[in-house]
């Protein structure tokens, strides 16, 4: 397989412009590019083990700092963001114990692939929402509009 297909690179499309968070989904991309060349390069089981443990050990600390930052700042959807974190975890888990039991090196490969697909999707998907609401709730312009659209109401009252 050429590197170019499996291999993920940062860009600042994938920042929520929150540099403690960024850097621990850099932190992710990087981790998530070294299992997969483990798995691609067919290294032993213990090793792809102990990336898999380690990219878990991480999103858990992740997800626990990102939810608290959410509360923080008032993040509408937090309570639904930390459901899907926990929902993740279980789906994690509930991988590695199947991992462990695994002997064909195919079947965890692809158990390795999974879990690093949903980490991936996350990220793409529900973590860009709060940076959406994030840019939304800085702009300037959007506060200037929103208090235009306020004075506007009043004015028609
Ligand atoms: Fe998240
Ligand atoms: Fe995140």
């Amino acid at each position: 397989m050429n590197e170019s297909e499996w291999k993920i690179h940062w860009s600042n499309s994938l920042s929520v412009g929150v540099p403690e968070i960024d850097e621990e989904h850099q932190q992710f991309v990087a981790r998530v590019n070294e299992l997969n060349e483990a798995i691609v390069e067919c290294r032993d089981k213990p090793t792809v083990e102990r990336l898999l443990d380690l990219m878990l050990m991480e999103a858990s600390h992740h997800f626990w700092h990102e939810e608290r930052l959410l509360v923080k700042w008032k993040y509408p959807q937090r309570a639904a963001h930390a459901a899907k974190h926990a929902q993740l975890m279980r789906q994690f888990e509930r991988v590695m114990k199947e991992f462990e039991q695994a002997d064909i090196s195919f079947t965890w490969a692809l158990k390795g692939l999974h879990i690093k697909q949903l980490l991936v999707d996350h990220l793409l998907h529900d973590d860009m929402k709060f940076r959406d609401f994030l840019r939304n709730k800085e702009n300037p312009k959007q506060r200037v509009d929103k208090t235009q659209v306020r004075k506007r109401s009043r004015a028609a009252v």
